[in-house]
C-alpha cells in the first residue's frame, strides 16, 4: 500500500492507494470520529461493494444511504436523502459519513457533510478512475443547478482517501476511459515527464494492468494534492486542475447532466484547450496532436457535439465559476506540461476555437 499526503497543517489527511484495502478495518476505523457511521452509496455500487465495507465497519453503529446513481440526481432532491437517513437514524455530530461510490457520490456526500448539524467528519472511498484521480481528493463538495454545473457547494476536506484499485474491476471500459481523461490532464498541466509515460502505458491503463493502475492513481493523487496544498481554495494555481472543464462543463450542461459523462466532455473540452493553446501559438500544432492522440487512444472523443454553436458554449461559459468581474478566464497550455489560468486572449481566437472543425483534425490523426 502506497500512502500519500494532501498537506493542509492541522487539517493534512492521508490518500491510502492499494489492491483490496477496502478490506482492512483499521484504515476506516481509525478515521472515524465516533461510534456512528452512515456510508453514502449508490444502487450500482452498493450491490457490489457495501457489504465488504459494512463488514470492515462491524461493531460501529451503521446506517446505509442508498442514492438514485446518475449525475442527473446530483441535485438537492437526492442531498435531502443523506439527511432523511441521518435524522431517521438519529446521527449526532460525531457522526462520520463514508462516501462509497463516484464522484458524484463522493461530491454529495462530502457537501452533506459540510452542512449536516454544521459539519461533520467524512471518508471518500472513491470507486471509478474519476474519482480516484481527482474528486475524491481536495475537497470540492457540492451539486448542480440545472443552470450551471456545480455551481451549488463547499471546500471540505475529507479525513482520509481510501483508494481500492480492485474496485475497478467491475468498472465500464467507458467510464475507465472517463477516469483517463484528469489521469491525462496533470500530464498536460504540470508533468510531461508524466505525459510520456501515458504514451507508453495508455494500453495497459486500458487493460487494468495493476502495477500501472497503481502507478497512474499515485502519480496523479501526487500532483492534486501539491497544488491543492499549495492553494486550497482556488485563488490561483488549482484553477489549473480545470484544464479543459469551462468547454466540458459547456457541454454537460448543454447536453443535459448525464448523457456525456463527465470525463467525455472534459476530454472534448481539452482538445479545444489544447486547439485554442496552439492557435495562440503557445504550443505547436505538433503537441496540439500529440495531446489529442493521446485522448483518442485513450478512447475518448475529441470533438464536441456537433449540434453545439460557438454562441451555446459562450451562453454556458459565460456562468463558469473562473468567470471574474464578468470576465471570462479559461486555463490554456502556455507550454506542454505547464498549464496558466488567463483571461488575456484574443477574443478572434476564441471564436475560431469554437468554430473549428474538431472532426476533421480527429480525421487527420488517422480516427
Ligand atoms: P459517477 O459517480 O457517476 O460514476 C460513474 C458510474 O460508475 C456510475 O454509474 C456509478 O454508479 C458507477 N460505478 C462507480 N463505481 C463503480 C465500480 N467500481 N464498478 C461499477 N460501476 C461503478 O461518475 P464519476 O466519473 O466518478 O464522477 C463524475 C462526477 O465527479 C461529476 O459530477 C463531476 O462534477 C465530479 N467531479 C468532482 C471533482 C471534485 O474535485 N470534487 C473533480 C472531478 C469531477
Ligand atoms: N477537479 C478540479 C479541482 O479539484 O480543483
Amino acid at each position: 500500500m502506497q500512502t500519500l499526503t494532501v498537506d493542509l497543517g492541522e487539517r493534512s489527511y492521508p490518500i491510502y492507494i492499494g489492491a483490496g484495502i477496502l478490506s482492512e478495518p483499521y484504515l476506516l476505523k481509525r478515521h472515524l470520529a465516533g461510534r456512528q457511521v452512515a456510508i453514502v452509496t449508490n444502487e450500482t455500487v452498493a450491490p457490489l461493494y457495501l457489504e465488504q465495507i459494512e463488514q470492515s465497519l462491524s461493531g460501529c453503529e451503521s446506517v446505509s444511504v442508498v442514492l438514485p446513481d446518475g449525475e442527473s440526481f446530483k441535485n438537492w432532491e437526492t442531498l435531502q436523502l443523506i439527511f432523511d437517513g441521518l435524522l431517521q437514524a438519529r446521527h449526532d455530530r460525531k457522526t462520520t459519513i463514508v462516501a462509497l461510490g463516484g464522484g458524484v457520490v463522493g461530491d454529495m456526500a462530502g457537501f452533506a457533510a459540510a452542512c449536516y448539524q454544521r459539519g461533520v467528519d467524512f471518508i471518500q472511498v472513491p470507486t471509478t478512475l474519476l474519482s480516484q484521480v481527482d474528486s475524491s481528493v481536495g475537497g470540492k463538495t457540492g451539486i448542480n443547478h440545472p443552470l450551471g454545473k456545480n455551481m451549488v457547494g463547499a471546500f471540505y476536506q475529507p479525513n482520509a482517501v481510501l483508494i481500492d484499485t480492485l474496485v475497478l474491476n467491475t468498472l465500464p471500459a467507458r467510464e475507465l476511459s472517463a477516469g483517463l481523461a484528469e489521469v491525462i490532464k496533470y500530464g498536460l498541466i504540470c508533468d510531461l515527464d508524466f505525459l510520456g509515460w501515458l504514451e507508453l502505458h495508455i494500453d495497459q491503463l486500458r487493460a487494468l494492468q495493476p502495477d500501472a493502475l497503481v502507478q497512474a492513481i499515485e502519480r496523479s493523487c501526487a500532483a492534486k494534492a501539491r497544488v491543492v496544498g499549495v492553494d486550497e481554495r482556488e485563488s490561483g494555481l488549482r484553477a489549473i486542475l480545470n484544464l479543459g472543464h469551462t468547454f466540458g462543463h459547456a457541454i454537460e450542461t448543454h447536453m443535459g447532466y448525464g448523457e456525456w459523462l463527465h470525463g467525455e466532455a472534459v476530454a472534448a473540452g481539452t482538445a479545444m484547450a489544447l486547439d485554442m493553446s496552439a492557435r495562440l501559438g503557445w504550443i505547436s500544432e505538433a503537441e496540439r496532436d500529440r495531446g489529442l492522440r493521446l485522448l483518442l487512444r485513450a478512447g475518448l472523443p475529441v470533438i464536441p457535439p456537433l449540434d453545439m454553436a460557438p454562441e451555446d458554449f459562450l451562453q454556458h461559459m459565460a456562468v463558469d465559476k473562473k468567470v471574474l468581474d464578468g470576465r471570462l478566464r479559461l486555463v490554456l497550455l502556455r507550454k506542454l506540461g505547464e498549464a496558466v489560468i488567463t483571461d488575456d486572449f484574443p477574443r478572434e481566437v476564441l471564436n475560431a476555437t469554437l468554430r473549428a472543425d474538431y472532426r476533421a483534425l480527429a480525421d487527420q490523426l488517422g480516427q
